[in-house]
């Protein structure tokens, strides 16, 4: 588990591989996939399905939250590309969000131990709980 969510920010934030995508293009036979606007394009196909496990078991859903379906049986096909679901535009959007807030702030931190992921707001569920304490009496508010 923890080595997975290495594993994904490694994947989803390595500067070094997005650029080095940049420098040799994919080969035709390692392109997969054929809508990604954040990951890498030539990501390998086992890492990309197991950022999508990581994504989903941190909000607590299945890929259906965010794919269209197109069959329930003999067993579930999705159409992956789609763009037609919101929650999968948020999706994007956080993954986004996730990677600047690494990229320009916690990355500044001397020492830092971790990085922010999904599973740091989400903790297993859609929209994140905020704990019920009496946030009047915290500084700055
Ligand atoms: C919380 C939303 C969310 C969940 C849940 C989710 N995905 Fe995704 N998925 C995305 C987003 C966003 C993209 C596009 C990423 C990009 O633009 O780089 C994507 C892209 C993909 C793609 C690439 C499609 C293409 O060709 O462009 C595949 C395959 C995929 N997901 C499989 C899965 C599987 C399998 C699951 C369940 C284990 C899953 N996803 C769960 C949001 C989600
Ligand atoms: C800094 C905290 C934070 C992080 C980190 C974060 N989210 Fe969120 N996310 C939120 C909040 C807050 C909302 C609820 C917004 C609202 O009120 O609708 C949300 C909403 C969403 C939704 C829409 C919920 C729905 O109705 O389906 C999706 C999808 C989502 N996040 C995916 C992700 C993914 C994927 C990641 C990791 C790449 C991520 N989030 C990381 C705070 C966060």
């Amino acid at each position: 588990m923890r080595r997975s969510i290495v594993l994904a920010l490694a994947i989803l934030f390595g500067c070094t591989t997005i650029q080095k995508q940049k420098a040799e293009p994919a080969k035709p036979d390692d392109l997969h996939f054929h809508n990604l606007q954040v990951f890498p394009q030539n990501i390998p196909r086992e890492e990309l399905i197991r950022n999508m496990r990581t994504i989903a078991r941190s909000l607590g859903v299945r890929c259906n939250h965010c794919h269209v379906q197109t069959a329930e049986s003999p067993k579930p096909e999705f159409d992956f590309p789609n763009d037609a679901k919101p929650e999968k535009k948020i999706a994007r959007t956080m993954l986004r969000m996730v990677k600047k807030i690494n990229g320009d702030y916690i990355s500044t931190i001397k020492d830092r131990k971790q990085d922010v992921v999904c599973m740091t707001c989400h903790r297993g569920k859609v929209i994140p709980e905020v704990p019920a304490i009496n946030l009047d009496e915290q500084p700055g508010h």
